[in-house]
């Protein structure tokens, strides 16, 4: 995937961009691309990752409140931080990526409406109500989160998320100034190889979807 995509603001509105590519599209980001197994040496640049980002943070989310935060470990000395973390499966693959993503949100999202939404009252409707708060902060920023997976495959990366690990440990460790929450890992680096095991079936059509 070479084509890069038009500058911020620029973007043809949705379902009218470029017909003939969508195909491809598709059958990248979702038939060919697998959970990564191993990452090759490759180091990420620090312009991919801000790529990435500048990418994932276009995905919409409701009221654009765009809760999601992110920590990219890009050292080891920083992976190391939260080793104790991880759960015994995910150790080995989480300190062999070249990064290692934590995919976090902010409760207090809210606080960002001056600059994200300024509709009257939004920030004190989410402000008075920690229920809802909580409910959208965890909705949107996982949402985000699988933005952040897509978007990674669409610039050559490969990804595997993880959600073993311990996120009270990962919060205390990199979270605590902010108060930001941790929801789940992604490791992420240039792809090694294929993937050996098969694909894992999918559901189909009648047991997943009401065609109503
Ligand atoms: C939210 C989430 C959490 C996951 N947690 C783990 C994990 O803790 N450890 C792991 O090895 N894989 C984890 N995975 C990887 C999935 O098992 C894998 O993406 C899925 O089986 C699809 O594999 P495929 O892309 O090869 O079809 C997770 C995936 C997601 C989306």
């Amino acid at each position: 995937m070479t084509a890069s995509p038009a500058p911020e603001g620029q973007q043809p509105a949705e379902g009218r961009g470029d017909e003939a590519a969508r195909p491809v599209l598709a059958e990248e980001l979702f038939t060919r691309c697998r959970t990564a197994e191993a990452f090759s040496d490759r180091p990420v640049g620090d312009d991919v990752l801000h790529r990435l980002y500048d990418l994932l943070r276009l995905g919409p989310t409701s009221g654009n409140c765009s809760p999601a935060r992110f920590a990219f470990l890009k050292t080891e000395e920083a992976r190391q931080k939260i080793r104790p973390a991880l759960s015994m499966g995910n150790v080995e693959r989480a300190m062999a990526a070249p990064v290692l993503v934590v995919v976090g949100y902010d409760p207090l999202f809210f606080e960002k409406f001056g600059t994200l939404n300024p509709m009257p009252g939004l920030r004190d409707w989410f402000a008075a109500d920690v229920g809802l708060g909580d409910e959208t902060a965890f909705r949107n920023g996982t949402l985000q989160g699988a933005y952040l997976i897509m978007a990674a495959r669409a610039l050559g990366l490969a990804v595997r998320p993880m959600s073993g690990f311990d996120a009270v440990m990962v919060e205390e460790e990199l979270f605590r100034k902010q108060g930001w929450r941790a929801n789940f890992l992604v490791a992420l680096g240039y792809p090694e190889g294929e993937v050996s095991s098969p694909r894992a079936p999918r559901l189909p059509h009648e047991e997943a979807c009401l065609w109503l």
